[in-house]
């Protein structure tokens, strides 16, 4: 293998061939192209606009989130969803705005809503009648003012995974389109209270979504609903919040929408709505999170020992469930290739596996490659979103280092994990009873 910056069989992202990022980090590593996220926001921003209301992009950083992501996130005029204490917390460490943070979840403790409060965290997505009367607490106890949003479900089921579903009536998450009284209930509650400020709706139907009619329907009945709170109830609704979901390519199987797509059926269907049910809606906020990183990171491994079985052949990798769950949890599928022998005839179909103590712990089945070797370079590709973010310590394996690569350079933004680290919050200390 060489090290070479021209050899042509050496994977190259962002201008880094990744031989050279995998002797300086390490494997297993996370790799982003920056630009590549660059151009997602850019997209966004380009084709999700109207002239008859604002709009306003906000990344969930649930996604994939650290400093650096975050500030590449303010540097490209867009928001920041968070949904819990700790991204909240991140997100302030990062220097973004609070005016630009919207702060989601069906259960925030009430530390963490006095956490928003104090911070400054202009928007709360209130997602029960609960929660509602809580912040009606805090907001007089604390006498601070915030913007609020209440999430609906609008009870329409997109066609993802079970797990990502939220949109279908018996989901965890918000108030029911059909429980009109409890929507006007909570609403009346808000308004009642002189420091904070109603702005209208937010829904999320679930996650890696292809058919966009699913949304179109959403944005029916949302736009039903508020048409029916103006006239009968005499409430105005400035803000629809349209969340995200919008689905990613993983395999050739996989067929999404371009962006383009995606921000005009939304866009023209607002549009139409608006103008047919005659409503004084002035903004529309969308909540892209898989569609901005997901196809902008791959994971490079390095590989170990081969294994042949009676019907498999095995390449195991230096990393696997820990780094990216998303294959034991929902089944995901990746596509990879040797990132040291691209070009090389794919003869060999093998199986690749992590090297946790599970029989679970395949990370893809059946795939074509090149003839592999030990510390042959597999990358998996498109695992930029929910791979890194849900990355866990089982076994004590050590959560991987992110690097960002851009115009040939490379910055290591969240470094390897240390063995230290694994045991940095164990203590022995009498609790004080
Ligand atoms: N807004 C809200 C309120 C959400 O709950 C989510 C995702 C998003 C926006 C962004 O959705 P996206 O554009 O990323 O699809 N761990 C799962 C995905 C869980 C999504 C949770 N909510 C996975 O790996 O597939």
């Amino acid at each position: 293998m060489s090290n070479n910056l021209g050899n042509s069989n050496v994977l190259n992202i962002g201008g880094v061939p990744c031989d050279l990022l995998a002797k300086a980090c390490g494997t297993p590593l996370y790799i982003y192209d920056e630009q590549r996220i660059i151009d997602k926001f850019e997209e966004y921003k380009n084709y999700f606009k109207s002239d008859i209301f604002n709009t306003e992009i906000i990344y969930a950083s649930k996604a994939f989130s650290c400093k650096a992501m975050l500030q590449l996130v303010h540097q490209n005029d867009c928001s920041v969803d968070v949904v819990s204490g700790g991204e909240l917390y991140l997100a302030k460490e990062s220097g973004i705005p609070m005016e630009k943070v919207f702060f989601h979840g069906n259960n925030k403790t009430y530390d963490e809503l006095a956490m928003a409060l104090l911070y400054g965290c202009k928007t709360i997505i209130v997602d029960n009648l609960m929660e509602c009367e809580m912040i009606l607490d805090l907001t007089k106890r604390l006498d601070k003012g915030l913007h609020v949003l209440i999430r609906v479900n609008p009870d329409v089921s997109a066609n993802t995974h079970k797990y990502i579903i939220t949109g279908n009536s018996d989901s965890k998450f918000g108030v029911l389109i059909h429980n009109e009284d409890t929507i006007i209930k909570m609403i009346n509650m808000l308004k009642s209270n002189g420091l904070i400020k109603f702005d209208g709706f937010h829904s999320h139907i679930g996650s890696q979504i292809f058919d966009l009619t699913v949304y179109e329907t959403v944005i029916e009945r949302l736009m039903g609903l508020i048409k029916k709170l103006e006239k009968q109830h005499n409430i105005n609704i400035g803000c629809l919040n349209l969340g995200g979901g919008f689905g990613v390519c993983y395999t050739d199987e996989d067929n999404p929408k371009s962006i383009e797509e995606i921000c005009s059926t939304l866009i023209t269907k607002c549009e139409s709505e608006i103008i047919k049910n005659d409503l004084k809606i002035e903004k529309i906020m969308i909540e892209p999170g898989r569609s901005v990183v997901a196809e902008a990171g791959c994971t490079l491994y390095s590989i170990g020992f081969k294994k042949n079985t009676e019907n498999k052949s095995y390449l195991f990798v230096d990393g696997g469930m820990t780094d990216n769950m998303r294959v034991a949890l929902y089944g995901a599928k990746y596509d990879c290739d040797l990132a040291n022998k691209i070009g090389q005839q794919k003869i060999n179909k093998y199986t690749i596996a992590g090297k946790c103590c599970e029989s679970g712990d395949i990370l893809i089945e059946d795939t074509m490659l090149p003839i592999a070797e030990s510390k042959d370079l597999l990358v998996v590709y498109g695992t930029g979103a929910y791979g890194y973010a849900m990355a866990n310590n089982y076994n004590k394996m050590r959560k991987p280092a992110v690097v960002f690569v851009k115009e040939g350079k490379a910055r290591i933004v969240i470094r390897r994990e240390s063995y230290e680290d694994l045991m940095s919050s164990e203590i022995n200390e009498e609790v004080v009873l």
